[in-house]
């Protein structure tokens, strides 16, 4: 069990967030880069779902996905969405809002290339988030695609990845009697300074 001292004010949150992220890499059973993403219809309904993040680089948090996914249409029209980690193991959550944006096609194709063989002949076979009639039909587009690149698999054009640039970010620790501790960068724009503040748990 990490010892839940008070947390510790840095002026960037990216080094504070890299050290929980370690404790949480050495004590969550299985994927501590799982991360909630909400995103916002053109309705104003807020949806939410898990998806793994697979970096924290140029100043952002790296997710791949399907872009003529829900999520990705929403991020089209929308490109703002909030994250959510909750590591239980150590009793820590940190939340973000921020900007959204594409990732370079050189960045989707590195990393689409690290891939296993399965998962990349899978990106082509699912239409993620539209209507499948049964699940033979999904096996059967996977057969298709694994008939289609019998060696090299090249990425699709609609599967590449998000960064989102946080405008904010809060750390929260679970601290006796529910006086939880809370930690708040904010910054109006992704160029400016951050500001920290303490706020009532
Ligand atoms: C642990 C976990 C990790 C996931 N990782 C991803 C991911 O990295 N990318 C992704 O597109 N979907 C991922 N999913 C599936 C999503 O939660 C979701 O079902 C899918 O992306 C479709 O969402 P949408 O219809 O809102 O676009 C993951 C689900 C779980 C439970």
């Amino acid at each position: 069990m990490i010892e839940q001292a008070p947390i510790p004010d840095y002026a960037d949150p990216f080094p504070l967030f890299d050290r929980w992220y370690e404790d949480a890499a050495a004590t969550e059973p299985a994927d501590p880069n799982a991360m909630s993403l909400a995103t916002i219809g053109a309705d104003g309904m807020p949806s939410v779902r898990v998806v793994l993040m697979k970096a924290v680089e140029r100043g952002g948090f790296v997710f791949y996905t399907n872009m003529e996914s829900r999520k990705g249409q929403q991020l089209a029209a929308t490109p703002r969405a909030a994250l959510c980690f909750h590591w239980k193991g150590i009793r820590r959550q940190v939340r973000i809002e921020g900007l959204v944006e594409p990732v370079s096609a050189a960045e989707a194709d590195t990393y689409f290339a690290t891939r296993p063989r399965g998962s990349q002949v899978g990106a082509w076979a699912s239409q993620q988030s539209r209507s499948l009639a049964s699940r033979e039909d999904l096996e059967q587009r996977v057969r298709e695609m694994e008939a289609k690149y019998p060696t090299a698999v090249p990425r699709p054009p609609h599967w590449s990845g998000y960064r989102v640039m946080p405008l904010l970010m809060e750390f929260w620790q679970d601290m006796p009697y529910r006086l939880h501790d809370r930690v708040i960068y904010r910054r109006p724009a992704v160029a400016a300074a951050w500001t920290v503040e303490r706020w009532y748990p």
